[in-house]
């Protein structure tokens, strides 16, 4: 974690799993405050998130400002018991501070400046932007560093969630600087990118821009390295109010809330997680799909990942529908304590949400709060409740951890690189085949540990690798020497084809993979939309083929028909003492599952209780060996798990031997160290 971080940890700081909520106190009148206080008594709430969007009412105007409102929320909640995670309310500039620097407002790919009247209108890496906010920062940091209530900082909002990429003068300034330090010269820059291609050689600095609108397709290489830029602008604004808290309050933790999502790509996570002392999380599911709590683990998962497998905080997710999807489903009953404790099993410290009460004005006046338009008498309010209950049986589950026979390797930039134009086939969809390949592990039981590329993965039984189509030759030799160290080891179509310059990797797809693979495959031959091939076990794959040769490996499934009839499919190959899997071909659910099945038994993976479907079950371990088994039936139908222990959610007393987890329910169970 972050360098010089404080040594209370965040969770201790709040004594309770976190639960509550943003709470915008500023849109009501303060007779209401009263009540939200009351009724957060009622609720149980440990933790509220303070300011976020306070700028323009915090600072008036530059330099002056009126924290007497927030003096008061502060007091009050602190005189419930609550503790604050204060942001630094930097999240969007308030109007004065566009009006008088409209430079400051961010510019699109195609030139257009975007107007104030939103949300985070600014372009990351302005210079004013950034003295302001860290001004601001300053100012909260002297006036409320030394309140008892103040368990965190909260670092603006969502960095990056609407202003990742700015293509503004100022960026394109700030974009050489980041390419001089990172190629030192041009004639550097103009091999990484291939500028030989299409007339591209730069003869001057001044002559290199954003990936700005232009004709054709832009350098894929200048691309990419616009996105590793903006991840590092938009980070910088992090690091910058960080400092600026840390030199102030140096034992307060500090964090910003992520967005581990497949919809929003701009920032590479695991060049952040370092750099905050606690790894929190914003959670939205696509309201559509039946199986969002599926979904739900793979973020979870990555989240934890980015927190090194240490507790890690849901810093938002919504009591019921959101309000900016084009049909916003609202939840079932259950599904709030069951969303809420699938993170929690999952290694977060607590479950908080967006936002305390409905808002009665705004963008998001449609968006649920813990605290509905229609009052207190409603479903969601008492799931409220009820998951306060929940959490406060909970509560020695705080600084247990999740541990997995399984690992998966997920990557941003690889994510980036295989978005780019001008590819194979656009039906490869790197966030499909992430989902396709953890989906098919949750549905066997398994827990899984998302890793970054190049982390040691030796203490696993399984590494699976979707589609990395960007590797470097480090994080390969790692995957490479996993498998050859008795490792199972597999890996995904489109991977490995490209080096960290987007260059094609020469002498055979895929590439960085085909050694430990034992295949060489020379011509892809994707499919056509909503074409698919037969195997010739009677499964059926889409989206992808490829003409592979074996070169160490065997066949394990062939096509039968398709543009590469006769040729293999999935292959598998012995290597040193452990095996590679390659699957180059895109199976259809129930195959990948079958295979998924066999790989795991020959890895020997077992599920964590055994697999019924729609149940989860996730253990967290105490340091102790304490473990709380947590089990959540997501299917329509009762379903029944052997195990020792007292009951701490969903029932009570003592279990030996088996308990009952009814359709739709959630049951957690503290199991003794020895079992
Ligand atoms: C998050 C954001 C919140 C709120 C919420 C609505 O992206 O941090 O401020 O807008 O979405 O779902």
């Amino acid at each position: 974690m972050g360098h010089g971080a404080p040594v209370t940890t965040w969770s201790d700081r709040i004594g309770r799993l976190a639960h509550g909520g943003d709470y915008n106190p500023e849109q009501w009148p303060e007779e209401v405050w009263t009540e939200d206080v009351a009724l957060m008594r009622e609720a149980g709430v440990t933790m509220v998130t303070l300011g976020v969007f306070s700028w323009a009412l915090l600072e008036p105007e530059r330099g002056r400002y009126d924290f007497g409102w927030l003096d008061r929320v502060v007091d009050l909640v602190a005189g419930a018991g609550i503790a604050v995670d204060l942001a630094t309310a930097t999240a969007s500039p308030p109007p004065w501070l566009t009006t008088a620097h409209p430079e400051v407002l961010p510019v699109t790919a195609d030139g257009t400046r975007l107007w104030p009247g939103s949300r985070q209108a600014y372009c990351p890496s302005s210079p004013v932007f950034r003295e302001h906010a860290a001004g601001l920062a300053a100012a909260m940091a002297h006036r409320y560093g030394e309140h008892p209530a103040l368990a965190m900082w909260h670092v603006s909002n969502e960095l990056g969630c609407h202003n990742a990429r700015c293509y503004c003068d100022v960026s394109a300034t700030a974009f050489r600087t980041w390419l001089q330090e990172r190629y030192g010269d041009l004639d550097e820059l103009n091999r990484a990118w291939g500028t030989a291609f299409w007339s591209q050689r730069y003869s001057a600095w001044e002559q290199v821009l954003p990936p700005r609108v232009a004709p054709a397709f832009p350098n894929p290489t200048q691309q990419l390295d616009f996105r590793r830029f903006s991840s590092d602008a938009v980070l910088a604004c992090y690091t910058t109010e960080r400092d600026v808290l840390r030199a102030i309050t140096p034992d307060v933790p500090i964090t910003t809330n992520l967005m581990v999502t497949d919809h929003v790509d701009g920032m590479d996570y695991w060049r952040w997680a370092p750099e905050l002392d606690l790894v929190a999380n914003d959670h939205y599911p696509v309201a559509a799909s039946t199986e969002k709590h599926v979904e739900l683990a793979l973020r979870a998962d990555t989240t934890r990942g980015l927190a090194g497998g240490k507790p890690w905080l849901l810093m938002e997710h919504s009591p019921s529908a959101v309000n900016w999807q084009p049909r916003n489903v609202a939840l079932q009953p259950g599904e709030l304590l069951r969303h809420s404790l699938g993170h929690v099993a999952r290694g977060s410290d607590g479950a908080m949400f967006f936002q305390w009460r409905a808002s009665r004005a705004g963008a998001e006046k449609f968006h649920a709060g813990m605290v509905p338009h229609a009052g207190t008498d409603t479903k969601t309010f008492r799931d409220v409740v009820a998951l306060g209950a929940a959490l406060g049986a909970l509560g020695e589950v705080r600084g247990s951890t999740v541990h997995a026979d399984v690992a998966l390797v997920y990557d941003w930039q690889a994510w980036w690189a295989s978005g780019l134009d001008s590819h194979p086939s656009v039906d490869v969809d790197y966030q499909e085949q992430v989902g396709q390949l953890h989906a098919a592990l949750w549905r066997a039981g398994v827990t899984v540990d998302v890793v970054a590329p190049g982390a040691p993965v030796d203490g696993y039984r399984l590494v699976v690798v979707p589609t990395l189509y960007l590797v470097t030759d480090e994080a390969a030799a790692v995957l490479a020497r996993y498998a050859e160290g008795g490792g199972t080891l597999v890996v995904t179509y489109f991977s490995g084809i490209v080096d960290e310059h987007d260059h094609i990797r020469l002498g055979g797809y895929p590439g960085a993979f085909r050694e430990v693979l034992g295949v060489r495959t020379e011509e892809f031959f994707p499919l056509r939309a909503g074409e698919s091939t037969r195997l010739d076990d009677g499964s059926t794959a889409t989206v992808w083929t490829e003409l592979v040769h074996l070169d160490g490996a065997e066949a394990v499934r062939r096509h039968e028909d398709g543009p590469v009839a006769g040729h293999p499919a999935v292959t598998r190959r012995e290597v040193g003492t452990g095996r590679a899997w390659y699957l180059a071909t895109r199976l259809a659910d129930e195959a990948l599952q079958g295979l998924v099945g066999e790989v795991l038994a020959e890895a020997g993976v077992s599920p964590v209780v055994e697999q019924q479907p729609g149940l989860e079950a996730v253990r967290r371990r105490a340091e102790d060996g304490t473990g709380y088994l947590f089990l959540i039936n997501h299917a329509g139908e009762d379903r029944r798990v052997e195990v020792t222990g007292r009951v701490l959610v969903g029932g009570g007393g003592e279990v030996d031997g088996a308990v009952d987890v009814p359709a739709g329910a959630v049951v957690v169970v503290r199991e003794p160290a020895s079992g």
